[in-house]
């Protein structure tokens, strides 16, 4: 049987959005409040750290930014899908987020007057990303905890695999889980949950994401009965490093890099000749893609054709000052300075603009459960996020849900008890995986569903090609039941993880692939070949997927359209 311990809340991620929360909780119940942080990883290893360009504010309404400005891009970014009294909430918000963090000591790039610095970013009609260098998600996540330390109210579960949140008569009872270093199962229990395990991007073989971020909060809360939302919407980044998909910063382009094909073209001036390289990024990664299916690629170190991020241009010194990560990655990955020459990029994987379903406080459809940052959906980015939004809604919805939490804790009551039969149930699936026998191996079939993801379910869609990748991993599934796990023993039992990682990934693949045949339009990052233009008539509208044990089952939900009604979106 599982020990249980017992807290007030359970944050569940320690990244930007986990974090903030705790901060939030922590400052205003200091010594009156018991906080459990719950990482798969170490904290201050969180994905958070990886964030590099950027978090859009408006800073300078004298100069002619406003909120308005903000909110018309990020919606019109978003292909219109976008709830838009959330990118209200968002932009107004933002602002101070970025105050505090000034006041709590995060080194944020400045200009030549002392003021806090801000670059341009794709998509934004003003220079509204503020930075701290290209170390903006790290910067960040080092102030908050920093913030965090000054505060005696949480308990850290470091290296502690979640692997179900547990729910009993429709209430929250628990997440279930592994203590990695002793090999313990342990039920955590408290009155309030908040979810930011971060999004899923691992689901695909050329990523920007760590190889810790598997959509385990997602697929635990799927599977807990919670519906999420607009899965079909994933983010390609333009600007991976060819051949290990490392982030090229879009602060490369906001510094003034270009793109360029085998040709030398500058080909943006095609796609979208007012905006160029700063375009939103689902249009610079279609129009990447479409330069190399013209063969106007440049072949790659991994035998596969791409494209330049050009900043030869720009010179050592502004390369060193405001772009000193880049440098060093490509200097020590591809042995290549890119004060000298151009870096060898394309399209990939980078953000999951699903998540989650959660209403504008970030609260699900379990009471007592908030879900907050990439694992959510609050219905901020719809179609397409714009670059520097997502570290900016992790600290607001952070914030919000921390705050919501602290009004809601009175009247939650105590925690539920420990839910033995569900608790045992879940125990005996594990016990299952353990003693799996088969001749599969886990890690290869993982490979294949990546690479799947990669071919089907990219920047380009068809129907077809979905329907493949869909018998794909309805095959890899089958075939994990004969995937044994080959460690047998308790600590640090990385391969027993390792399978429970892979049916999350499986279980979101489902659902993005479903709701990607389903949604016969192009919007946004889902783009298809076989029905090439937006249709607000059908398709205005958020996917919802749920669990039944067997296929997802969709359904849809209406977006907020309160203040902008959806044109045609050029740039
Ligand atoms: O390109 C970047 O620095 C990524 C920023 C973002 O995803 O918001």
């Amino acid at each position: 049987m599982a020990q249980s311990l017992t807290h007030d809340v359970l944050i569940l991620g320690a990244g930007l959005a986990g974090l903030r929360a705790a901060v939030e909780i922590c400052s205003r119940l200091d010594g009156r409040v018991d906080v459990g942080i719950v990482s798969k990883v170490q904290l201050m290893r969180a994905h958070s750290v990886c964030a590099e360009g950027g978090t859009a504010a408006v800073l300078r309404t004298e100069e002619g930014d406003s909120t308005d400005l903000h909110a018309w891009d990020t919606n019109k970014g978003s292909d219109f899908l976008a709830d838009q009294d959330v990118v209200r909430r968002f932009v107004n918000t933002i602002p101070n987020e970025i105050r505090l963090l000034d006041h709590w000591g995060i080194p944020w790039t400045r200009d030549e007057h002392g003021r806090i610095a801000q670059r341009p970013f794709g998509g934004h009609s003003y220079p509204r990303a503020t930075m701290a260098a290209d170390k903006t998600g790290f910067f960040e996540l080092q102030t908050l905890y920093d913030q965090l330390l000054r505060y005696k109210s949480f308990t850290r579960y470091d290296e502690f695999f979640v692997t179900d949140l547990l729910v009993e008569g429709g209430r929250f009872a628990g997440l279930l889980g592994i203590h990695a270093p002793s090999g313990d199962s342990v039920v955590l229990r408290a009155k309030a949950l908040l979810i930011a395990t971060g999004g899923g991007g691992t689901l695909y073989g050329f990523t920007t994401y760590s190889e810790t971020v598997t959509g385990d909060g997602m697929a635990m809360a799927y599977r807990a009965g919670l519906p999420l939302e607009d899965m079909e919407f994933l983010q390609f980044h333009p600007t991976g490093l060819v051949p290990n998909g490392i982030l090229m910063t879009e602060a490369c382009r906001g510094e003034g890099g270009y793109l360029k094909n085998a040709k030398g073209e500058r080909f943006m001036e095609r796609y979208a000749p007012s905006k160029m390289e700063l375009a939103p990024r689902d249009m610079v990664s279609r129009a990447e893609q479409i330069e190399i299916e013209a063969g106007r690629g440049i072949p790659g170190s991994d035998g596969l054709p791409c494209i330049h991020l050009d900043l030869t241009h720009l010179g050592a010194e502004r390369i060193n000052s405001r772009l000193p990560l880049i440098r060093e990655v490509c200097i020590k990955f591809i042995g290549l300075d890119p004060i000298e020459k151009p870096i060898p990029i394309r399209p990939v994987a980078h953000y999951s603009m699903g998540g989650i379903e959660t209403n504008i406080d970030g609260l699900t459809r379990i009471p007592g459960v908030w879900a907050a940052g990439e694992a959510a959906a609050v219905s901020l980015h719809g179609g397409n996020r714009l670059g520097a939004n997502s570290t900016g809604e992790c600290l607001v919805w952070g914030g919000i849900t921390g705050a919501e939490i602290v009004k809601a804790l009175p009247s939650l009551g105590k925690p539920a008890p420990v839910p033995e039969k569900l608790v045992a149930d879940r125990q005996a699936r594990i016990a299952d995986l353990m003693a799996r026998q088969g001749t599969e191996n886990l890690y290869a079939l993982r490979r294949e569903l990546r690479a799947m993801m990669d071919r089907d379910v990219g920047v380009f869609r068809t129907g077809q090609e979905l329907r493949h990748g869909l018998s794909v991993v309805r095959d890899i599934r089958e075939r994990s039941a004969h995937a044994p796990v080959n460690d047998k023993g308790a600590l640090y039992n990385s391969n027993l993880f390792h399978a429970l990682e892979l049916e999350n990934l499986l279980a979101l693949a489902e659902i993005t692939i479903v709701g990607a045949i389903a949604r016969e339009e192009s919007r946004g990052a889902h783009a298809r070949r076989d029905f090439e233009t937006r249709d607000d008539e059908q398709w205005l509208k958020h996917t919802l997927a749920w669990y039944t044990g067997g296929a997802p089952r969709l359904d849809y939900k209406p977006v907020v359209i309160d203040q902008w009604k959806p044109v045609e979106r050029k740039y």
